[in-house]
C-alpha cells in the first residue's frame, strides 16, 4: 500500500468535506479496506509458517477495527485488564490473546486466568511467582512465555526502544535460563514459550535479525537441554512509512528474516504488530481555526490538537499534513502548525509548507490510524475526538464525539467524606 493512495479529495469515495460538515472536527477516519489489506498481506508474507498475528491492541483499540482484524483473523497482544475485555469484546478468542506487559496487577493475571487467555509473557520474576500463586489457588496451570531483553539497540526514538539492558522489559537471557532449570518450582506455569519485543517503529530489519539470532541461539540451547519450546513470539515493530523519502521494511523481507532466523522450529510463531497494521489506515480530520503571524513565526492553528494526536509533542514525530480542496494559484508557506492547547509542546509540524490556508479550511494529519485515538485524553478539558469507519462510499461511526457530560461523569462532589 502507498501512503495517500486514498487521497487528497475523497478518503475511500466519501467526501471529506461533506464528512467534517457532517460529523464535526477533529475526527478521526479509518479505512476499512486498507486495515484488511495489510492483514492479507501479512498473511501472505507469513505463508507457509505455523504463525499467528497477535494485533497490538494499544495502537488502535477501536473495537470497530478490532473486530475487523479479528474477523480477518487476528488475535490480540494485550497489555491490560481493559485491554483484554475489548479484545474479548470484539469476538477474539481467549486462546488467541497473549498477555504482555511489565506490571500485571494481581486483579489482571486472575481475569486472564478465569478467561483462559492463551499465554503469558511474563517479564520478571515476581511476575513468575505471583501467576504461580494466582494460578495455584485456583488448581490452574497457566501457559507461560518469557519475554527476552536481547540487548539490541532498535536504532527507533528512544522513548519506544525496548530491547536495551538498561529498558525495564523483558528479563536478560542468563535469568530466562535459570528460571527453565528451575521450573519444577513453579509447577503451576507452563514455562514453555520465548518472547521478544525490541522496540517500534523499527525502519531497519538489522536489529531485528541480530536479537532473532539471539533468541534463536537461546531456542536451541533450551532444546538441547530438554525444555520444549512450544511458541516463539518475535514481538511487534515493525514501521511504517510517515514520510516522504523515509524508507520502511517491506512485510516480505520481515518475514523472511523471521523464517531464517527460526529455521527448523516446529512449535508456533507469534507476531504482534500494531502500527503497520493500522498506522496508515488512518487520518485525523482537522479544520483550520485561524491563521496567525506571530513576532518571529507564521502560526496555523487547528481545531485538533496534542491531547488528540500526542505523537509529535511526545516524540518530535512527523506526520503528513495536507490541506484539501482546490489549492489552484495559492502560494506555499511555511507554517508552524499547532493546536489550541496551551503548551508550546502542542505542535504538529514546525516550519511546515503548505498551501495557503484560511479559516474554515480542512486539513488531513497522515498516518493517524495508530497511537492516535488510542493515545487522546482530555487534557484542557477538551472531549474525546469522534471516529468514523469507512467502506466502500459509506461511512459509520464508530465512536461518537465525547459529550461535555460524559467527559465529566465521574467526577464527584467532595461530600461523602468518610475515614478509613
Ligand atoms: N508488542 C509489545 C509487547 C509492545 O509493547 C508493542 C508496542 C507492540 C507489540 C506493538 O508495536 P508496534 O508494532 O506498534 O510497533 N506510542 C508509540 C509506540 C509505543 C509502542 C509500545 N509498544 C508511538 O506512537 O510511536
Amino acid at each position: 500500500m502507498t501512503q495517500h493512495a486514498v487521497l487528497p479529495e475523497g478518503f475511500e469515495g466519501i467526501d471529506l468535506h461533506a464528512l467534517a460538515e457532517r460529523e464535526g472536527t477533529p475526527l478521526y477516519v479509518y479505512s476499512a479496506p486498507a486495515l484488511c489489506t495489510r492483514m492479507r498481506v501479512l498473511h501472505e508474507a507469513l505463508a507457509g509458517l505455523d504463525a499467528g498475528i497477535r494485533y497490538a491492541v494499544k495502537a488502535n483499540s477501536n473495537g470497530a477495527v478490532l473486530r475487523l482484524l479479528a474477523e480477518e483473523g487476528a488475535g490480540a497482544d494485550i497489555v491490560s485488564g481493559g485491554e483484554m475485555q475489548r479484545a474479548l469484546r470484539a469476538g477474539i478468542a481467549a486462546a488467541d490473546i497473549v498477555f504482555s506487559g511489565v506490571g500485571k496487577s494481581d486483579a489482571e493475571i486472575v481475569m486472564a486466568l478465569d478467561v483462559g487467555v492463551g499465554r503469558f509473557n511474563i517479564e520478571s520474576r515476581a511476575e513468575l511467582e505471583a501467576i504461580q500463586r494466582l494460578a495455584a489457588a485456583r488448581g490452574m496451570v497457566a501457559r507461560a512465555a518469557v519475554r527476552i531483553n536481547p540487548d539490541v539497540d532498535a536504532l527507533t526514538h528512544a522513548k519506544i526502544s525496548t530491547g536495551k539492558a538498561e529498558n525495564k522489559f523483558g528479563v536478560s537471557i542468563e535469568e530466562a535460563r535459570s528460571w527453565f532449570d528451575a521450573h519444577a518450582q513453579w509447577p503451576n506455569v507452563q514455562l514453555d514459550g520465548l518472547h521478544m519485543h525490541i522496540g517500534s517503529q523499527l525502519l531497519s530489519l538489522a536489529p531485528v535479525r541480530l536479537a532473532l539470532a539471539r533468541m534463536a541461539a537461546f531456542w536451541r540451547e533450551l532444546q538441547a537441554a530438554g525444555h520444549g519450546i512450544a511458541s516463539i513470539d518475535v514481538g511487534g515493530g515493525l514501521g511504517v512509512r510517515y514520510r516522504e523519502g523515509e524508507q520502511a521494511p517491506d512485510a516480505r523481507d520481515y518475514a523472511d528474516a523471521i523464517r531464517a532466523a527460526l529455521d527448523g522450529f516446529g512449535g508456533r510463531i507469534l507476531v504482534e504488530p500494531g502500527r503497520w497494521l493500522v498506522a496508515e489506515a488512518g487520518i485525523l480530520l482537522a479544520r483550520v481555526l485561524l491563521e496567525k503571524q506571530g513576532q518571529t513565526r507564521r502560526f496555523l492553528v487547528l481545531d485538533a490538537a496534542m491531547n488528540d494526536l500526542l505523537r509529535p509533542s511526545l516524540y518530535e514525530a512527523w506526520h503528513d499534513i495536507v490541506r484539501i480542496g482546490d489549492a489552484t494559484g495559492r502560494e506555499r508557506i511555511d507554517y508552524d502548525v499547532v493546536g489550541p492547547v496551551c503548551e508550546t509542546g502542542d505542535t504538529f509540524a514546525t516550519g511546515r509548507e503548505l498551501v495557503r490556508c484560511e479559516a474554515g479550511d480542512l486539513v488531513v494529519i497522515h498516518g493517524a490510524g495508530a497511537y492516535g485515538a488510542s493515545m487522546g485524553s482530555t487534557y484542557n478539558s477538551r472531549p474525546l475526538p469522534a471516529e468514523v469507519l469507512v467502506d466502500g462510499g459509506r461511512y459509520a461511526v464508530v465512536r461518537r464525539r465525547q459529550s461535555f457530560d460524559a467527559m465529566i461523569a465521574e467526577e464527584c462532589r467532595a461530600e461523602a467524606w468518610r475515614t478509613t
